[in-house]
């Protein structure tokens, strides 16, 4: 998908830089990192250059195929990340990311939950999600047919505390919608599993 990648520069969608940058100091070369709808991999090829090994699921093959043509990657699967369990063994990795997809799902303890299964203590889940004010709903309807979720962050942080997950580190995002540079508010977190 290579459309993919050239309108995600002409809107300039900035979710995988900030991700990386605020992730670098937690990971390091020869661990292994799952990207949770990784498309094309945009989002963890900064990590594969720092020395990750990268594995990654997404729900459609066309951007698997994208994503398999650049060759950078340990493992790809087709998998809904909104089925579960995922396909992979409990602890098999050291960190997670999901860039550009949890505003997708309504409901993302189960993802987070997940996550927590897969990944070994210490290890980091960095993701970008949509804000929204306390007073906003979660549910918004961008274009016909094109629902996302929105989740504040006492929703995240409720959440991420549950799995024994701590927040180490965000930052505000603009989610851009058009190439004008119009968008709506986002988050980056990256959370620290808990040692235990
Ligand atoms: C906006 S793209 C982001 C791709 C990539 N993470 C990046 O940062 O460039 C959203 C990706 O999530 C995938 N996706 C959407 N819903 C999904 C689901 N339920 N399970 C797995 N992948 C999903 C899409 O196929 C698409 O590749």
């Amino acid at each position: 998908m290579k459309n993919y990648d050239e309108q995600i520069k002409q809107y300039g969608w900035k979710g995988a830089e900030v991700i990386f940058d605020l992730s670098k100091e937690y990971v390091k070369a020869g661990e292994r990192l799952i990207d949770l709808g990784i498309g094309t991999g945009l989002s963890s090829k900064l990590f594969h250059e720092s020395g990750l090994a990268v594995w990654g699921c997404d729900n459609s093959e066309i951007m698997l195929d994208a994503c398999r043509a650049k060759g950078f990657a340990s493992g790809l699967k087709q998998h809904d990340i909104e089925k579960f369990p995922y396909p992979y063994d409990s602890g098999f990795f050291n960190h997670a990311v999901s860039i550009g997809v949890l505003h997708l799902l309504e409901d993302i303890s189960a993802t987070i939950a997940e996550v927590a299964r897969l990944i070994k203590p210490d290890g980091i889940f960095a993701f970008s999600i949509m804000d929204r004010e306390d007073s906003e709903n979660s549910e918004l309807i961008l274009k016909l047919n094109h629902k996302i979720y929105r989740h504040n962050f006492k929703q995240i942080n409720d959440n991420l505390k549950r799995y024994d997950f701590g927040i180490v580190k965000s930052q505000e995002l603009n989610m851009p919608i058009n190439k004008k540079g119009d968008g709506i508010p986002a988050m980056a977190y990256v959370a620290k599993k808990n040692a235990g």
